[in-house]
């Protein structure tokens, strides 16, 4: 049962590379190379066209933030990176040669593309613990697995996230008594139960406080490099606060990229933001 679960997700996996290679190997490094490219693509909804003639490429390892005003574009890429939304032209690919396009939205997070939506979506009248647990196997079977005996590496992967999700002091209260901030750390632990080697966070500090903004800045900084971890986020501050490469997006196409101090000294951009 085990073996099984872990061969089929290894298999799945390996359609991403070229061969079959041990986990470790498999972790990205900063001289792995891409893990996405998004190619000319476009999206039109009503003749309106939302993604336009986007190019966009995410290194193996990198952290990256995505800024732009509203309507730029933003969720609608994520979209299209998950399967939601189907581009009208363009393509998108990830690892070496994984055409996103041809899979559906369950294939694309099989292959290790992991979303995390605005609002938390957390089983609250489970346990963290338990919800970290139900997540490991991401399909019906882990509920008839509930409370059945844990393997070691299982337990031992669950409490290594929940170390890195800082919760070790609320392990085994119900999700539902958590706090926004906690819940949110959770539904990031929830999907790396899977080990995505690509994260897309929409708006994480949404609502907030300062206190969980730092320690939400301090996780995701901390997931990169094992993980390409994509950030799209509207609060500046908190974009200053973990921002490596910064891009810019505007009617649907890169309008800037560079570091966070390229990026805001560029008059385009300025433009753009202070309603030019
Ligand atoms: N399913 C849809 N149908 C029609 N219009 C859409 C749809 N999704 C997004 N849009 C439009 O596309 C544009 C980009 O939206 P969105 O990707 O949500 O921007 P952002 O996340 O950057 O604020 C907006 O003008 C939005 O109204
Ligand atoms: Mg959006």
């Amino acid at each position: 049962m085990k073996m099984a679960r872990g061969f089929q997700r290894f298999t799945d996996r390996s359609q991403v590379f070229t061969s079959l290679v041990p986990a470790e190997a498999r972790r990205p490094s900063k001289d792995c190379g891409t893990i996405l490219y998004m190619e000319r693509v476009s999206v039109s909804f009503d003749g309106f066209k939302a993604i336009n003639d986007l190019n966009l490429f995410i290194d193996m390892g990198e952290l990256r933030c995505i800024i732009g005003p509203n309507g730029a574009g933003k969720t609608t890429m994520m979209d299209i990176i998950t399967g939601k939304t189907a581009p009208d032209t363009g393509r998108v690919i990830f690892g070496e040669r994984t055409d996103l396009l041809a899979l559906t939205e369950p294939d694309i997070a099989r292959a290790g593309i992991g979303r995390k939506f605005q609002k938390p979506t957390v089983f609250e009248r489970h346990t963290v613990f338990e919800n970290l647990e139900l997540s490991m196997a991401g399909d019906k079977r882990a509920w008839s697995l509930l409370g059945a005996e844990l393997d070691d590496a299982d337990r031992d992967r669950i409490m290594e996230v929940i170390g890195i999700t800082g919760l070790s002091d609320v392990v085994d209260r119900d999700a539902g008594d958590l706090s926004h901030g906690q819940k949110q750390w959770l539904e990031i632990g929830m999907l790396l139960m899977q080990d995505p080697l690509l994260l897309l966070v929409d708006e994480p500090v949404a609502g907030m406080t300062h206190q969980e903004m730092d320690k939400t800045a301090e996780l995701l900084t901390s997931l990169a490099g094992r993980h390409s971890v994509v950030v799209v986020e509207h609060d500046m501050d908190f974009v200053r606060s973990i921002a490596r490469k910064v891009t810019v997006l505007h009617q649907g196409s890169v309008l800037a990229e560079g570091n966070m101090e390229q990026v805001q000294n560029d008059p385009r951009v300025i433009d753009v933001y202070l309603g030019g």
